[in-house]
């Protein structure tokens, strides 16, 4: 049978309880679970010993969040962690990954088979994992004919040709090796816990269409972070060039903000457009608060920028006049300066969450 050491981080004793239950639950694997509730005990415990796995709440009285994360990883780099989530964080789910975290879990979504699987692929994932299998391959070992007799579930691809139940790859008479059996199992009367003792042949590798490999590849280029920076630069120098220019500078600082200006407006769609795309891809449109403020600031900066725009293209002139709508036109230009900020910081605080 095999055998899993789990360390056990989680200082809510309910929670605790509750996850060792599920673990103690599944057949065909022996978890051998040690409890802590501490980041420091936990730091002191890898010192001590390996684990085959971590499960690390990331909500920890002397450790929160990505954190908390890193200073584990710091002190064992080769150990697979699994980390828990006490609500549904999408932001901080996908930044753990982002750290090196195998997999992240839901605590209030869980349950036992999840669970088991997500340790198990964890420790797989970590151990150089497994190699990579295509459809193609694996619809070759249908077990007919004397052929291998594989099957897909849940992303791994098993041997079960040594089974007497799984005969020329037909299983409960409806279940074809060589296939991929996703939510098949949903409906047997048996769990995931039945392949516990089969051979694991590698991961299965996921058809992609063109169009998530264009996807893939646009995400690959990291166009926000690169495009962000010039709608905010452009702005703010803009601002810093037209009152410059209006205390009594050359009219060349005009010429210079209004240049800045017209780079702003093109760059500034540009990085919305590149922003939208970032947060459908990487995080599924989710209204997160942060997500919402950046929409509606990046409005505001988009409509600054272009009544800024339209103004000095319609009246060169408006700040050399030095009348009252001169000034109106440099407070407006001035209020590119908190948008254009406001938005790095939004940018900021989903970049590095802590
Ligand atoms: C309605 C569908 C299904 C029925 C009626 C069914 C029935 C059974 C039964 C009665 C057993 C033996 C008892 C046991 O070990 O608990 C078994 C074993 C097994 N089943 Fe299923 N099953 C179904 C679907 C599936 C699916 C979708 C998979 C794919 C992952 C699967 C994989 C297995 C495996 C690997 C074994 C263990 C075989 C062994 O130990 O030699 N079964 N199944
Ligand atoms: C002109 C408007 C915008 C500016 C100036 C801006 C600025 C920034 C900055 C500075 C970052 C941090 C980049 C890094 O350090 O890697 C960032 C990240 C991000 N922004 Fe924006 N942003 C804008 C509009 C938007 C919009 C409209 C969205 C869509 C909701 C958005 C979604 C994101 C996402 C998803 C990230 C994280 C990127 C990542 O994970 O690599 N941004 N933004």
């Amino acid at each position: 049978m095999e055998y899993i050491r789990v360390l056990l981080v989680e200082s809510n004793p309910t929670d605790s309880d509750a996850l060792q239950e599920m673990l103690a639950a599944s057949r065909g694997v022996e978890c051998h679970i040690e409890r802590i509730a501490t980041l420091a005990q936990c730091l002191a415990r890898l010192d001590a010993q390996a684990f085959d796995v971590l499960l690390l709440d990331l909500d920890l009285p002397d450790g929160r969040g990505l954190n908390a994360l890193t200073k584990v990883q710091v002190r064992a780099p080769s150990a697979p962690i699994v980390v828990l989530l006490g609500e549904d964080d999408f932001e901080l789910s996908v930044r753990a990954i982002r750290t090196g975290a195998q997999d992240s879990l839901v605590k209030a979504h869980l349950d036992g088979r999840q669970l088991l699987r997500a340790l198990r692929h964890a420790i797989a994932r970590r151990a150089g994992g497994h190699r990579p299998v295509s459809a193609a391959e694996l619809v070759q070992h249908d077990g007919r004919e004397g052929r291998p007799a594989w099957l897909a579930m849940g992303g791994i691809v098993y041997d079960v040709t040594g089974s007497r139940m799984w005969k020329n790859g037909v299983h409960a008479r409806k279940h074809a090796a060589g296939t991929d059996l996703g939510d098949a199992l949903a409906a047997a009367p048996h769990g995931e816990e039945v392949l516990a003792r089969f051979p694991v042949v590698g991961e299965l590798v996921p058809q992609r269409t063109n169009a998530q490999r264009l996807v893939a590849l646009i995400e690959r280029l990291h166009l926000h972070p690169i495009s962000v920076h010039f709608p905010q630069a452009c702005s703010i120098l803009a601002a810093i060039f037209a009152t410059l220019f209006a205390a009594g500078g050359d009219r060349s600082l005009d010429e210079t903000s209004w240049h800045l200006l017209l780079a702003a407006f093109v760059a500034t769609p540009a990085a919305i457009a590149t922003g939208l795309f970032d947060w459908r891809v990487t995080y599924r449109a989710n209204r997160t608060p942060v997500f919402v403020a950046k929409i509606a600031l990046s409005s505001v900066l988009a409509l600054l920028v272009a009544a800024c725009f339209a103004w000095r293209l319609l009246d060169p002139d408006v700040l050399a006049a030095r009348t009252p709508a001169s000034w109106a036109y440099l407070a407006l230009l001035l209020a590119l300066v908190p948008a254009a900020v406001g938005l790095g910081h939004l940018g900021g605080r989903i970049v590095f969450p802590e």
